[in-house]
């Protein structure tokens, strides 16, 4: 039986994870059928906006039982990071709703969301360390990107599980709300993302990451105006423009 899930709410898509008795931890198959549903998504160009969302825990992070007697060659093979990747690649914006358990591998598929929304009984961290091991599906690369270093290193290095309202206030999630709103809020954001020009919003994700990727800031500055004035070359700018002067909402057809 399926352990992930697609469904579709108009444009929005969610991706949930289905293992309520092992909190969501994620084991290799489920990885695998991640995988597929992720390259579905890629593929629908009516998706506007992904949502990453599991029931009462976002996931406990990788499957313990399954790592415990893999070998070095195993545990590459067990890694997740190139289905994490195509999460972080995508060119729609990612949302990630978390609510109960993130933890290790767990947290680091919520790193690959572009926002993070958590409930206020929110558990995250990066245990790894605690169990003899470090994160190894982005943790150590998208973290410090995302909170600074100094404060990734004391996350990772002390293995401490922390409240979401501690993960909001050293910019680990953008934002915190009641536990039984965590899927309607992200909804919400996601219906607003919708809403916006989607080649100007995968343009301005792009451009964002290259700019946190590409040491020279007078490089990156070129790299935004070329992909900027690039946009005049679409349908959508004519008509975002054409609607603000008559005063009216756009239609944006992802041309
Ligand atoms: N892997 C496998 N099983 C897990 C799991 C995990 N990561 N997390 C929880 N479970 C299972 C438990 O083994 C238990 O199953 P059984 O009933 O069969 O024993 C069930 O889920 C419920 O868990 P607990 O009884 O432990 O629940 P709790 O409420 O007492 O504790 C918890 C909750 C604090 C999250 C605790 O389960 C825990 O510490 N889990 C492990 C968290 C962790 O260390 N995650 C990081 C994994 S390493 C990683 O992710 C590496 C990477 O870089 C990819």
């Amino acid at each position: 039986m399926a352990q992930v899930l697609l469904k579709k709410q108009g444009t929005i898509a969610i991706i949930s994870v289905d293992r309520p008795e092992a909190l969501n931890a994620l084991s290799r198959s489920i990885i695998d059928e991640m995988d597929d549903l992720v390259e579905e998504v890629m593929k629908d160009r009516d998706i506007r906006c992904l949502i990453l969302h599991s029931k009462k825990n976002f996931a406990a992070g990788a499957d313990i039982k399954k790592m415990i007697e893999c070998n070095e060659q195993e545990a590459r093979a067990f890694l997740f990071s190139p289905t994490y990747n195509k999460i972080a690649d995508l060119s729609i914006p990612v949302i990630a709703a978390i609510e109960g358990y993130a933890l290790g591998g767990g947290m680091e598929l919520a790193m690959t969301a572009d926002i993070r929304i958590a409930g206020e009984g929110a558990k995250m961290g990066f245990p790894e360390v605690t169990l003899g091991i470090m994160p190894g599906a982005g943790g150590t690369v998208r973290v410090p990107r995302i909170i600074g270093e100094a404060r990734a290193k004391e996350l990772i290095f002390t293995g401490d599980v922390i409240t979401a309202e501690r993960a909001e206030a050293m910019g680990l999630v953008n934002r915190v709300t009641a536990d039984d709103q965590v899927f309607d809020e992200a909804m919400k954001l996601a219906k607003k993302l919708a809403k916006r020009a989607p080649i100007a919003l995968a343009a301005a994700k792009a451009t964002i990451r290259s700019g946190q990727e590409e040491p020279d800031q007078n490089k990156s500055i070129d790299i935004e105006a070329a992909n900027w004035a690039k946009l005049f070359t679409t349908e959508d700018q004519k008509e975002g423009m054409r609607a603000f002067l008559e005063k009216r909402k756009p239609a944006f057809q992802n041309k």
